[in-house]
């Protein structure tokens, strides 16, 4: 007779509380219910608060007009993705030669570090601290062994293979460039260390690029593709959130190269066989405004939209430039990670920022254990609006 019982994953015992953005949306709408008239300043989750591009919409529209019609309805669409869209995101990595079959669309990042684990049998991961909580959770809720790597003023916020803890052997690695939460960024050289590390210890890297489109400076890195054998070992996760303004419509992609082998079987081959069970395919309607979000027009209007929020980065870059403040990032990134003034830890500088001025960050203790004297601070708001909160913000520092 069967007599187990039915148990919860107790692994969500490992969660700290709720899901970082979901507190912090929580503490701001109690603090609106209390003050209803007074501004509000966000420069916390990074959604973005730009319209999508126009071509975009337009294909929004024309994509509904043929599902509403007989003779050009769409159905099931191919697992893997719109094989048009996965061709024009091939085209992006240009030099670096990916084939269209190397490209999955995505309903974004978020979902896609747990698609992925489902590709390894593994039981180390590691991961920066402070890191993007959605790897961390990912990882505690299969009851993976988490190694970090601190970043922090001592190594420029960009830890290195050289700061794994002795005797660590991770299989997965989780790199995130630019950097959230810290908007740091690797350099070529330091990528090629990772690279080099994970062949040489047979780990296979997860690389987020999903704040790519934010580096202007050319001598850094946008894609891990551009270090010489990192098809061997990294897959890169992307999305159309934050460069196409698609955080309410839904769409990334994951890079798996044909390259990348475990035993001699393709990676690749693998995940189609994955996608073919776990989805049906990203929506119709939604791929084809990221294949517009990718025409000369679009790509000219993200670089707009991208422009306009790093002119927020580079203000409050400046005036924390000129105050005592310890920060990084702002640079070619949408976060600065900032340290506390002196006299306060991160939480509570978060509270009275909230409190006394109705500035949303979000803080640095929700990244990790590296966080507790930190706040980040994101650049998707309204310019008046960002320039009025570091204004504040800068007060703390003189
Ligand atoms: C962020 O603000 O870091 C994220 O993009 C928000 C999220 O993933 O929930």
């Amino acid at each position: 007779m069967y007599t187990k019982k039915l148990k919860l994953n107790a692994n969500f015992e490992k969660l700290t509380g709720n899901y970082l953005f979901a507190t912090v949306s929580q503490k701001v709408k109690a603090y609106q219910t209390n003050h209803p008239h007074a501004p509000l300043y966000k420069l916390g989750i990074g959604d973005v608060s730009l319209p999508v591009a126009p071509v975009v919409a337009h294909a929004l529209r024309q994509a509904a007009t043929e599902m509403a019609d007989i003779k050009t309805v769409q159905g099931y669409g191919d697992y893997e993705g719109l094989p048009s869209l996965r061709t024009a995101i091939a085209q992006r990595y240009g030099d670096f030669r990916l084939s269209p079959q190397e490209i999955f669309v995505t309903d974004g990042a978020k979902n896609s570090f747990n698609h992925l684990f489902e590709l390894f049998d593994f039981d180390t991961v590691l991961m920066p601290d402070p890191v993007y909580p959605v790897y961390r959770d990912a990882s505690l809720l299969k009851n993976k062994k988490i190694v970090y790597v601190h970043a922090t003023p001592a190594n420029h916020f960009l830890p290195l293979p050289s700061d794994i803890p002795p005797h660590a052997t991770p299989h997965i690695i989780f790199l995130c460039s630019p950097n959230n939460p810290t908007g740091a960024v690797y350099t070529t050289a330091q990528l090629l260390l990772w690279v080099d590390y994970a062949l040489s210890h047979k780990a296979v890297i997860l690389f987020d690029g999903a704040y790519r489109d934010y580096i202007k400076d050319d001598s850094l890195p946008k894609s891990i593709y551009q270090i010489p054998d990192a098809k061997k070992c990294a897959i890169e996760i992307c999305s159309f959130s934050k460069s196409d303004g698609f955080t309410g419509l839904r769409c990334g992609y994951v890079v798996i190269p044909q390259d990348l082998l475990i035993a001699q079987k393709s990676v690749n081959q693998l995940f189609v066989r994955y996608l073919a069970t776990n989805t049906n395919g990203v929506s119709f309607v939604v791929q084809k405004a990221a294949l517009a979000a990718l025409s000369p027009e679009g790509q000219a209007y993200s670089d707009y939209c991208i422009n306009l929020y790093m002119q927020n980065a580079h203000a409050m870059h400046t005036t924390l430039q000129s105050t005592q403040a310890i920060f990084v990032g702002g640079k070619n990134a949408p976060y600065l990670w900032l340290q506390s003034p002196a006299h306060l830890d991160g939480s509570s500088f978060f509270e009275q920022l909230l409190h006394n001025h109705g500035i949303i960050t979000t803080p640095g203790a929700g990244f990790g254990t590296q966080g507790q004297s930190y706040i980040r601070l994101s650049a998707f708001g309204s310019a008046t609006s960002t320039q009025q909160a570091v204004q504040m913000i800068a007060q703390y520092y003189t």
